[in-house]
């Protein structure tokens, strides 16, 4: 390993003298699955990822998608407008919605890129799974020019994992859609595009993992991992009530699915990265009779990451799961800059607000979360 960790101990006090670690250095993370938005909710949100990353493979499902290389590069300059300059080095890595109108051209095209801007990936939602999915195929497999076209270009297909409807265009249980999709629609689409660059994300499933431990292959086949999987599971998404700020897509699973993705990535395997899939949504569409589907937590993810490897006894597995993994598979090296973290107890009180006067509550909110919940690790201003 080219770059370690500076993980520094501490003597714990009282009569037991513990080695304790109270902080960490890291190069800066990369984030491999981002939510921006447009517009004042983008303005509000991007300052929280850019001050804990240096890059971030932005998701498409904008309204409307970005399926064209000319809206990809309005888009970028849409988020480096936003970036604070204190986090200037933030540079956002732009993806394509697999829409209908996305055609083995553009894909060419976005490869290639213009202005300084490229297309690292292609990301494809299950048509009604999701925010914004209405844009998307029923399955997967029916894209048959355009992923041809990406396995001989060696563009990443990113893969929103879930099957929402069945055959007969029934909803499937949502608690089952990740386990379907591993079942058979996976291993179809690995099978017919044998040379296809795969990233399964945010998996959440004892099945997602059987497959990925049996299968996953660094630049190849790879896999991201939210702070909120590895954090929460139902149990707590139902506790004393639905907690708002906990749904989304995939939702969050039992406890037994997510003991087994702390156990993984305490193993440090290659090619398991974060992606947070920081998901933000208006107060209004949250705290409403049908809750959009999406986990704020840009102003917490890295902590929260930082937390459960600390949990786990693997802080020195969180530099390569956060900061080098996720590049390695977009065949970028890690960040030059460094963050570090510090464990101390803080709590998150506030909204983000956006300028038009709008709340975001991140997911670990003390006040809507799941009640005064305090974080473990910050980051060191
Ligand atoms: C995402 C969003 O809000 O854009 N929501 C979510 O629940 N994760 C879309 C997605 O990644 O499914
Ligand atoms: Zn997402």
């Amino acid at each position: 390993m080219p770059y370690r960790a500076l993980i520094s101990p501490s003597i714990g006090s009282g009569d037991i003298l513990a080695a304790m670690t109270d902080s960490i250095t890291i190069r800066k993370p990369f984030d491999s699955h981002l939510h921006l938005r447009r517009g004042s909710v983008l303005r509000a949100v991007t300052p929280y990822s850019a001050e804990r990353f240096g890059h971030a493979i932005i998701m498409p499902n904008t309204e409307p998608p970005i399926d064209t290389l000319g809206t990809a590069i309005e888009y970028y300059g849409e988020i480096r407008e936003a970036v604070p300059e204190s986090a200037g080095g933030f540079d956002p890595l732009m993806t394509f919605y697999l829409t209908k109108n996305l055609t083995p051209a553009e894909i060419e095209r976005g490869a290639v890129g213009a202005e300084g801007v490229r297309i690292y990936g292609v990301k494809s939602y299950p048509f009604g799974a999701t925010t914004n999915s209405q844009w998307g195929y029923r399955n997967i497999l029916e894209a048959k020019d355009v992923l041809k076209e990406m396995e001989r270009l060696g563009m990443p297909l990113l893969l929103h994992g879930e099957v929402h409807l069945n055959d007969q265009d029934e909803e499937e249980d949502p608690y089952d859609g990740e386990k379907l999709f591993i079942a058979d629609t996976l291993p179809r689409l690995l099978d017919t595009y044998s040379e296809l660059k795969v990233s399964l994300e945010h998996m959440s499933t004892t099945e997602a993992i059987d497959f990925m431990e049996k299968n996953g292959k660094e630049g190849k086949l790879v896999a991201t991992v939210t702070p909120h999987h590895l954090m929460y599971d139902r149990t707590q998404a139902f506790s004393g009530g639905y907690r708002a700020l906990l749904h989304c897509k995939p939702l969050v699973k039992r406890r037994e699915d997510r003991e087994r993705l702390r156990e993984m990535i305490k193993k440090g395997l290659p090619f398991v990265s974060a992606g947070t899939d920081s998901a933000p949504h208006p107060e209004n569409k949250k705290f409403s009779s049908c809750c959009a589907f999406g986990v704020f937590n840009s102003p917490v993810a890295v902590e929260m990451y930082a937390q459960v490897f600390d949990e786990i006894g693997a802080l020195d597995k969180l530099e390569d799961f956060l900061s080098a993994n996720g590049p390695r598979f977009f065949g970028l090296e890690p960040d030059e800059n460094k963050i570090t973290l510090e464990k101390k107890d803080w709590q998150v009180t506030e909204a983000v607000v956006t300028d038009e006067g709008v709340n975001i509550w991140p997911v670990a909110s003390a006040r809507h979360g799941l009640g005064n919940e305090t974080m473990r690790w910050r980051l060191r201003p």
